[in-house]
């Protein structure tokens, strides 16, 4: 087996895929880690500092959207391996500007796949195509049930259906061209250096600024969360050991209603910046539910842990607790990307609704 790989990360300067390059540059130095990212609002490079100077990592900034960007620089690097996350990640956004949904995640994922085809004509077996997708592609579920592999896709927002049909060109691109491709799709993820957008980064952010915490409808939607760090190592295990063509699911089997996990949360945020505890939970504000609002996610991931050995590591209240501790004490970096854009976004987002 050829240990020397050129592998392209999209989408590492986002919140996994950063934890990913990370983990990557780390633990294969015998890898060249190329991290493409158009630096968006969610991209940041300050979320890679710790591993910016190493010899294996080099950042490339550009557009999945620009194909012959993408084409010139498949020809440059001739990378073995593509991990790609690049996309529009955030179902608000995609109910407010479905447009761009459709460009990042289903013309640049087929910029990617044309690309590697291109240069992948010999079909070499160390060669492979990593679709990172999520579990919103199999629609929402009732009170009881499990998302698997087979589940039939019924994507309800702009995002879960662009995200819908990028995997479904990956497969097409498996099955027409016989490109090498993988795909996983991921229940929420949490954990250090996502964005203040999504529910758990956004109401620490809150709490901590004493600002009203924004719950659409009754609190009551169900999502099962992983710890991002969990998801990079799933991500390793199937970009090593997956079979070519299939498809995995990753999920926490940790499933929470919006409100008990809010509560949860209000009390640690409490106890870490020395409050009565009851004072986070009076922020509670139930607003208008998000057009759409899938009820429920549940992952079933046996098929990952049986064939190929993963579990999640951390438990629910250990990576709360982490998650937390990370943002009180990197509140440089959330002032950082609260500032600017930001601002105007929480307005048009939560000021009007
Ligand atoms: P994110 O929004 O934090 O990061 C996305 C990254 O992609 C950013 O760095 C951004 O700059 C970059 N990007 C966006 N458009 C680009 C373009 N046109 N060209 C190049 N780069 C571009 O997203 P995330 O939460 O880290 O999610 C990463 C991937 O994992 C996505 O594909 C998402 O669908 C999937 N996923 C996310 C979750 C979750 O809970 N966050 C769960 C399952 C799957
Ligand atoms: P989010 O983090 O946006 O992830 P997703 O919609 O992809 O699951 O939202 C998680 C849950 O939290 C979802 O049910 C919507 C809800 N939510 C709120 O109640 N208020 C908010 O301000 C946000 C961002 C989300």
């Amino acid at each position: 087996m050829n240990l020397k790989k050129t592998i392209l990360i999209t989408g590492g300067a986002g919140f996994i895929g950063s934890h990913l390059v990370r983990l990557y540059v780390n633990k294969y130095p015998d890898y060249k880690i190329i991290n493409l990212d158009k630096l968006t609002y969610a991209g940041n490079l300050a979320n890679l500092k710790d591993i910016e100077d190493k010899a294996n990592y080099e950042f490339v900034k550009g557009d999945i959207v620009d194909a012959d960007f993408i084409h010139d620089l498949f020809c440059k690097y001739e990378f073995d391996g593509v991990i790609h996350l690049a996309a529009e990640s955030h179902v608000d956004r995609s109910i407010t500007n479905p447009t761009e949904f459709i460009f990042t995640n289903i013309v640049g994922t087929t910029n990617l796949l044309n690309a590697a085809k291109f240069i992948w004509k010999e079909n070499n077996k160390e060669n492979l195509f990593y679709h990172v997708s999520t579990d919103e592609v199999y629609g929402s579920l009732g009170k009881t049930g499990f998302f698997v592999e087979t589940t039939p896709y019924d994507p309800r927002s702009p995002y879960s259906a662009s995200k819908a049909s990028s995997d479904h060109l990956v497969r097409a691109y498996y099955h027409t061209f016989n490109l090498p491709v993988v795909i996983s799709n991921c229940s929420n993820n949490y954990g250090s250096f996502q964005f203040p957008e999504k529910l758990i980064p956004l109401f620490i952010n809150n709490i901590r600024e004493n600002k009203p915490l924004p719950v659409y409808g009754k609190g009551e939607n169900i999502r099962d969360w992983l710890y991002v760090e969990d998801h990079a190592i799933a991500i390793d295990t199937i970009y090593h050991n997956g079979k070519i063509g299939d498809t995995y699911n990753i999920g926490g089997h940790n499933e929470w209603t919006n409100i008990a996990l809010i509560k949860v949360m209000c009390k640690e945020m409490d106890k870490r910046l020395g409050r009565k505890i009851g004072t986070s939970e009076k922020l509670i504000t139930y607003v208008k539910d998000r057009a759409g609002h899938d009820l429920r996610y549940a992952i079933d991931s046996t098929k990952l842990q049986e064939e190929l050995g993963w579990k999640p590591s951390l438990q629910f209240e250990e990576g709360i607790e982490r998650t937390i501790g990370w943002y009180l004490e990197n509140e440089d970096w959330l002032k950082n990307v609260t500032s600017g854009q930001y601002q105007k976004y929480y307005e048009e987002q939560y000021e009007k609704r």
